[in-house]
């Protein structure tokens, strides 16, 4: 009935999630108010272990790319589920390393890492650094040399990729500020300089195509690309790479119309493609890593708020304003990004109206979602609004001094705060 599958109607005509009336959640811990089902995360980090694990005979390692979603429980959840993540800042990396995440399962990311992060990075032995630019490259060798370390690298490679999605989350194509361009030359020129640095032990090559995919073909195009270049390497240098990761980006449902297909799928058809170009290129099987975000938490994750003036503008449109917008979840105002809406103490009655769903911040884009079917609601109403687990607490802001919502984690019918609600004294405190 909802496009996610922790969400239910229980006896009193409520949502659900993940066994919480949503009502409940909402009475106890104020609107607006993010909300994931822990047990819904887990499942999909398994669903994508298991399959990682039976497609490279337990030669591949998930991380989970911690930008879509990013807290100390979630990066204890995925300890506890013994898999990886991917960090792009300093600020995620303090996160991680603060509730003890093992930093040999960590892929550090970002196209201009400052000496500080790339400093932090080798002084707590970080996984792989995934190095964007020769720049930066030469940085991190002097600061391995600095302290007696060798560092463990993967190049980020722009495989010039077509994946279509919207053009603001395609990063694999040459005109992106990530990685090396293969066609220029540069791919192969930093591989070889990396093979001469004395603090810098290259393990691999990592590209990542984009975001939201739907279509299996540019996973397998990506992975076909990335052995080619293996090889090459092979025939240029004599070194055969170990690893290749290859991102995240997978699909998921936020309307019903969309239709991901299971994550097993991709892995499957992807493994067929990396084990049939290694046969070909001569190559043995390189440990696969993959990046999964938005597949692991977005669907686990809902948004709670509270109906204030319904507002409507006869022949043109109805507004219905909530306690929150832009500032919790600005995906509509910067990308368009579609959402179900449901009023959750209503949720057994049928969405008859055509509604626009506007923010409480001072702008007129400040809007969750335009021209969606919804019950008829009033103030006092609360809306909750499906699959907001990913790149919604995580891309929030403090725009009008407005403070973050809290994250409610929910299990087996049990609510519980993950992270606090700020105040006003949070949202001013480093004002001088
Ligand atoms: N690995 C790398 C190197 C990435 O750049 C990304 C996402 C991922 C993994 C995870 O991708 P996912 O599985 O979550 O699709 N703010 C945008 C999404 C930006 C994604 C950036 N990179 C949004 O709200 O849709």
């Amino acid at each position: 009935m909802y496009v996610s599958d922790c969400i239910s109607v229980n006896g009193r005509g409520n949502l659900t999630v993940g066994g919480c009336d949503t009502v409940e959640i909402a009475k106890e811990f104020g609107t607006p108010a993010y909300v994931f089902d822990e047990n819904e995360i887990r499942k999909n980090i398994r669903e994508f272990r298991k399959s990682i694990d039976e497609n490279y005979g337990g030669k591949g390692l998930v991380h989970y790319a911690s930008k879509a979603f990013s807290c100390k429980e979630i990066y204890r959840i995925c300890a506890s589920e013994k898999i990886g993540i991917d960090v792009v800042s300093g600020g995620e990396l303090y996160t991680a390393l603060s509730v003890g995440f093992p930093a040999e399962k960590i892929d550090f990311h970002g196209n201009n890492k400052t000496y500080e992060e790339l400093e932090t990075a080798v002084e707590n032995n970080i996984g792989r650094i995934i190095v964007d630019n020769i720049t930066e490259l030469e940085t991190l060798n002097s600061i391995a040399a600095k302290h007696g370390k060798t560092a463990g690298i993967m190049f980020r490679i722009k495989p010039g990729i077509d994946a279509h999605t919207h053009d603001f989350v395609k990063t694999g194509q040459i005109d992106s500020k990530f990685g090396f361009a293969l066609e220029t030359g540069e791919a192969m020129e930093a591989v070889k300089i990396a093979l001469e640095m004395s603090n810098i032990k290259l393990c691999g090559l990592h590209c990542h195509i984009g975001s939201q995919i739907f279509d299996i073909d540019p996973f397998e195009l990506a992975a076909k690309v990335m052995l080619e270049l293996f090889a090459d390497v092979k025939s240029q240098t004599g070194i055969e790479l170990e690893e290749l990761n290859l991102g995240g980006g997978f699909g998921i449902k936020y309307l019903e119309s969309d239709n991901p297909k299971p994550f097993g799928e991709y892995m499957k058809a992807v493994s067929k493609t990396v084990h049939g170009y290694c046969e070909k290129l001569g190559l043995k099987v390189p440990f696969i890593h993959i990046e999964p975000g938005r597949s692991i938490v977005g669907a686990a994750g809902i948004t709670l708020y509270t109906v204030g003036a319904v507002k409507e503008i006869p022949d043109i449109r109805t507004y219905v304003s909530v306690d929150g917008g832009m500032a919790d979840n600005p995906r509509y105002a910067l990308y368009k990004s579609d959402y179900e809406v449901v009023c959750a103490n209503k949720a057994t009655e049928e969405r008859t109206e055509t509604v626009t769903v506007a923010g409480k911040c001072c702008e007129s884009g400040d809007l969750i979602q335009e021209n969606t079917k919804l019950q008829s609601v009033e103030a006092g109403d609360i809306l909750a609004v499906l699959s907001t687990g990913a790149y919604n607490y995580s891309m929030a802001s403090n725009y009008n001094r407005i403070p973050k919502p809290p994250v409610i984690m929910v299990k087996d019918g049990e609510a519980r705060i993950i992270v606090k609600r700020e105040t006003y004294e949070h949202v001013s405190e480093c004002d001088i």
